[in-house]
């Protein structure tokens, strides 16, 4: 078994990244009061659920390419929520059989015949020009490339980086993933903010509108 097949058991270890106050998030970590009910922090298998709520709260509806999107389930809850979503990933897999709806607490089943719109190949800038925002979950082998993919097509993007693995180019020693990755947007000429998401886990992303997008969408809400 490859690496990559191995990935998403999600044992692997990620650097610890900037703290939130220094991006400028609010620390939860610091809240005196005990957290209940939705403010508890979600496992990391919850992941696809609450990214799909932020892009929706986030991004009009849109072709989105998860890129490093493994399984799918993120590409297919966003296309029940009417977005055209497709996977690119080398190693795709087939959609799990079934999930949680946080919202309503329901476990919703996938028949077998289900799945979602995939390319199988690892992500280049040029596959950006099909797609309106790039989005990149713990993905490998391809946040500079969704970097570089979104400031020559247009498109806006999402990452939330993990481990720095089959990357063209890395941060020089002390110089931690996240921000180095910020940097390297600013250097495309994006804006970019920082959110946080409540699981555990690698839960810091930045994104990027693009500002020459030639699409009336996606645009932030
Ligand atoms: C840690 S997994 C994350 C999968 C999924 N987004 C998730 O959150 O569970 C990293 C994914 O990146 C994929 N990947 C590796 N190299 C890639 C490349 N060059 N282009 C696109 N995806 C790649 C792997 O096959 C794997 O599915």
């Amino acid at each position: 078994m490859t690496h990559h097949q191995h990935n998403t058991d999600w044992t692997h270890k990620y650097p610890k990244p900037p703290s939130l106050a220094e991006l400028g998030l609010e620390d939860r970590e610091q809240d005196p009061k005990r957290k209940s009910g939705a403010a508890l922090t979600k496992p990391k298998k919850f992941r696809f659920q609450l990214l799909h709520d932020w892009l929706t709260e986030t991004f009009e509806p849109c072709r989105v390419g998860d890129i490093g999107g493994a399984k799918g389930l993120l590409a297919h809850m966003l296309i029940r929520s009417g977005w055209e979503a497709t996977v690119i990933d080398p190693y795709p897999q087939t959609l799990p059989t079934k999930y949680k709806d946080l919202k309503t607490g329901k476990r919703i089943l996938l028949k077998d015949q289900e799945n979602v719109p995939n390319i199988p190949q690892a992500f280049q800038p040029e596959m950006a020009q099909d797609f309106d925002l790039l989005l990149g979950l713990h993905a490998h082998g391809c946040n500079l490339h969704i970097l570089n993919g979104a400031a020559k097509y247009g498109c806006h993007f999402v990452l939330m980086p993990c481990c720095v693995i089959d990357e063209p180019k890395t941060p020089p020693s002390g110089i931690h993933w996240l921000p180095w990755l910020v940097d390297q947007a600013k250097k495309n000429a994006f804006d970019t903010e920082f959110f946080k998401l409540n699981f555990k886990g690698q839960n810091i992303g930045f994104y990027g509108q693009n500002p020459n997008n030639r699409y009336q969408k996606p645009t932030a809400k």
